[in-house]
């Protein structure tokens, strides 16, 4: 009888361990599986590397880079389309400079890419301070920059005969800098295998098709992000945009990698994916906002390049620095874009707006990588100076937008510990400084060190009044 009962007893275990190993195992192979229900797609966070980033750049280049013109203000990556629409300005503008019958496709044997060096691309961008690089893989066009199986209609086989998105990005990953081809064709209105210019393309082939580039994308680049753009066409269901996350999720699982997809999944912005996009480009969040979000516009009006704009149509370097400071306070990223001329050289404009910002984040760039938005991202000091923050290690980085022609400042809300050291960024100097009250006043010297934007750190967990008093 005791006998009997022990070997129950041992039964009883062995079930037990192998139900729960098998339990075990069953929960460490779900963590890792997604699926495409909101439930499961919904749990998926924000890669830290990504907050961490701020900084990152896009890259609009292709056919359309050839006739490279818009009317100011219009994005010139837009011709394709504009040039078969008899009420557009570029509809005249393209038969008076290209002729009546010049269609779209001419442009691609145009496209030689002939002065393209991407070793001399990611340099720039590294000296910029970028984080990450995306370029356009596919724009609304439907021509695919990498060497795609599935249509001949790519930049391998025609116009430069390169592998561009390879090329770069094996250049951009050769300096630490995450990489990601983006994907714009949830519209397309130029695809020769779904009838030349603007077609009526949304139907089950070419939600197909464009599914299978995708994938492509995804499986022959490991993206670290997966952009999508062209949502706005029709509803996600259309566009079984859950599908694809999933399927990127799964791989990332795979190779290892944390990555995040932007929220243009279907004319929903601002509501799904591991950051938000503005719902019009260019337009100014002007609040901090909880989630993950990036800005992203050109340095001048277009995202391709168009010949036809003129220097005030671009940022300065101060408005660029400020915008960056301005983004990351409120809690995005910028990605900034890149428009370059057809050859594959970078306008000098641009350029040089690239080399300024990385000189100031040469110098500031601690208070920009790896911050975290503070209680509040902005505030004014009482001469009604515009200041910008950010927060990290317990330090406050306070930023000033402008120039200060005071000897001092004295900021509100701002509550200093007694061992609390003010100091500029930019040199290390220490600032002397006096709590009075609910306002902190700190002495400056009489010409502040840099350009464009000055920073301030205060360490030890300076408070911030509002919120304590609450
Ligand atoms: C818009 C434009 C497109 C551009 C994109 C960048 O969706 O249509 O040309 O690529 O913005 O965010």
């Amino acid at each position: 009888m005791k006998t009997c009962h022990q070997k129950f007893a041992c039964i009883l275990t062995y079930v037990f361990v192998f139900f729960f190993t098998l339990q075990t195992f069953n929960y460490t192979v779900m963590a890792q599986t997604w699926n495409q229900n909101w439930d499961s797609i919904l749990k998926h966070e924000t890669p830290e590397w990504f907050r961490d980033a701020k900084f990152g750049i896009f890259i609009h280049w292709g056919v359309y880079s050839v006739p490279a013109w818009a009317p100011r203000g219009m994005y010139s990556e837009w011709y394709p389309r504009y040039m078969y629409q008899s009420e557009h300005p570029v509809y005249d503008y393209h038969r008076n400079t290209w002729g009546e019958n010049f269609e779209y496709e001419d442009f691609i044997p145009l496209w030689k890419a002939e002065n393209w060096d991407p070793e001399e691309w990611a340099e720039l961008f590294e000296k910029a301070g970028a984080r990450y690089v995306i370029p356009v893989g596919e724009h609304h066009d439907g021509f695919p920059l990498w060497d795609s199986k599935l249509t001949d209609w790519n930049a391998a086989q025609m116009g430069p005969e390169r592998d561009l998105m390879a090329e770069l990005g094996e250049a951009v990953r050769a300096r630490n800098m995450k990489y990601g081809p983006s994907y714009h064709g949830l519209l397309n209105y130029y695809t020769p295998e779904f009838s030349g210019p603007h077609p009526d393309y949304l139907n089950d082939d070419y939600i197909e098709f464009m599914h299978a580039k995708i994938r492509e994308i995804i499986d022959l680049f490991e993206p670290d992000i997966l952009w999508l753009d062209g949502d706005w066409m029709a509803p996600l269901e259309v566009f079984r945009t859950r599908e694809l996350v999933a399927y990127y999720y799964n791989r990332a699982e795979e190779w290892g990698k944390e990555v995040a997809i932007n929220d243009r999944w279907g004319q929903v912005r601002g509501i799904f994916g591991d950051f938000f996009t503005q719902e019009y480009e260019y337009d100014v969040i002007d609040r901090l906002i909880d989630h993950k979000w990036e800005n992203t516009r050109g340095m001048g009006q277009s995202f391709g390049y168009n010949s036809n704009e003129i220097l005030e149509d671009y940022l300065t370097v101060t408005e660029l620095v400020q915008m960056l400071v301005d983004n990351v306070s409120k809690n995005a990223n910028l990605l900034l874009n890149v428009g370059p001329k057809a050859d594959g050289t970078i306008p000098d404009i641009q350029k040089n707006l690239l080399l300024g910002l990385g000189e100031w984040l040469n110098t500031n760039g601690e208070a920009i990588y790896g911050t975290r938005p503070w209680f509040t991202a902005e505030a004014k000091t009482t001469a009604d100076d515009e200041l910008r923050f950010t927060w990290k290690d317990n330090t406050l980085y306070v930023m000033l937008m402008n120039d200060i022609d005071s000897d001092k400042i004295t900021i509100p809300w701002i509550q200093a510990s007694q061992d609390a050291e003010v100091s500029l960024l930019a040199t290390g100097e220490l600032l002397n400084w006096i709590q009075e009250g609910n306002y902190l006043t700190i002495e400056l010297p009489e010409k502040l060190p840099g350009a464009h934007v000055y920073v301030l750190s205060i360490s030890n967990d300076p408070g911030y009044l509002m919120k304590r008093g609450r």
